[in-house]
């Protein structure tokens, strides 16, 4: 009895400590940088997929190509040879309407705001620039289409710069496409989001992120350095995932999911609709395809530590609600190592 009670004030203590500053563990390392900038970090662009969970002001630049490189003073800065030397479209060696993202995760208790300051992309000669409210890879995205609150539609806001009227690059922005009013600020709705841009030719744009607090998460995008994460319900009748885009070792410390009397336990036979699915996926989209490697229910009345190896692209724990219950469960999430091959209880195929 005593050490049931010990661990019970453990969890108690547990819970309180990681709602007070847990989270904040994982930025610690990028602290130290920005106590030294006192104005807005820059970033370079050059990796297709950029991905980062640092805030400032992020640019990217695309020349058009130059073939030769003329030892004979500057013959390619005639207008009539500049327009030769342009990427042909139709070549493919040239990526030309290649995708890129600059793919941003925050906090688990923050969103992330994207202010556009200049966009030098042109529509006429098909560039376009998209905000995506999440991740989205080989067309799955996070969080998975049923499990956002908005639809697709107004999850994408796509946009490019017409710059017909001023020529030689006008201020951002002319006119937008398909886009809101106030398009230049976008907000996600957790910690993931996506800033996609396809510039066939030449253009550049330079966008600044800022992280604002988010007193209730429910989809996290893990980046695997917090201490726990925690995904809860408020309540409500919602589905909340915690994805990772590794294979991991996932830990569910504690839960509380469903009727308040139920012990914990595993439950893929009795269908319950208030449940705790942890799996993996191929895709982004835990929704499509997902492995399970087990349903928990139930509360725990102190520490579980109920592990399990996912090997698969993504890893997901999935806390399904009704809404009739106060749902909620700690999970650690570790990147998988080779010590964890032989302990596997799912592995996906790749
Ligand atoms: C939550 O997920 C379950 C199972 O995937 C589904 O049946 C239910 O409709 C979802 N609820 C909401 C609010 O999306
Ligand atoms: C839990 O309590 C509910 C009523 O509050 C009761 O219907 C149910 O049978 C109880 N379950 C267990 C396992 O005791």
């Amino acid at each position: 009895m005593a050490m049931r009670g010990v661990m019970m004030l453990f969890f108690q203590v547990l819970i309180l400590c990681f709602q007070a500053k847990a989270w904040h563990a994982v930025r610690r390392s990028f602290e130290l940088e920005h106590t030294t900038a006192p104005q807005e970090k820059l970033h370079l662009i050059t990796d297709c997929m950029h991905v980062t969970s640092e805030e400032g002001e992020f640019s990217f630049v695309k020349l058009p190509p130059v073939r030769s490189t003329s030892k004979h003073g500057a013959h390619w800065m005639t207008p009539g040879v500049e327009s030769a030397e342009r990427a042909d479209p139709d070549d493919p060696t040239l990526g030309a309407a290649t995708v890129c993202g600059v793919y941003f995760v925050a906090d688990p208790d923050q969103t992330i705001e994207v202010t556009m300051r200049q966009v030098n992309v042109d529509c006429r000669t098909g560039g376009l620039m998209a905000f995506v409210d999440g991740w989205e890879l080989n067309g799955q995205y996070f969080p998975g289409e049923r499990d956002h609150e908005k639809p697709l539609e107004l999850r994408v806001q796509e946009f490019c710069a017409e710059q017909g009227a001023s020529a030689g690059g006008g201020p951002w922005p002319p006119k937008t496409v398909g886009a809101a009013s106030n398009a230049w600020v976008f907000r996600s709705s957790q910690n993931a989001a996506l800033v996609q841009y396809r510039i066939p030719e030449r253009g550049s744009f330079v966008l600044s992120a800022r992280f604002h607090h988010n007193p209730k998460p429910c989809n996290i995008m893990a980046e695997g350095l917090a201490p726990y994460y925690m995904l809860r319900n408020y309540g409500l009748r919602r589905n909340c995932t915690l994805t990772a885009l590794f294979p991991a070792v996932v830990s569910v410390v504690a839960v509380e999911v469903g009727e308040i009397n139920e012990s914990v336990r595993y439950c893929e036979r009795v269908r319950m609709d208030d449940r705790l699915e942890v799996g993996g996926s191929v895709g982004l989209d835990p929704s499509y395809q997902l492995v399970r490697a087990s349903t928990i229910c139930g509360r725990s009345r102190g520490r579980v530590d109920l592990d399990q190896t996912i090997l698969c692209g993504t890893t997901s724990v999935r806390l399904i609600s009704s809404g009739r219950y106060s749902n909620q469960a700690m999970v650690t999430m570790r990147m998988a190592d080779e010590s964890d091959l032989q302990l596997a209880t799912v592995i996906c195929e790749m």
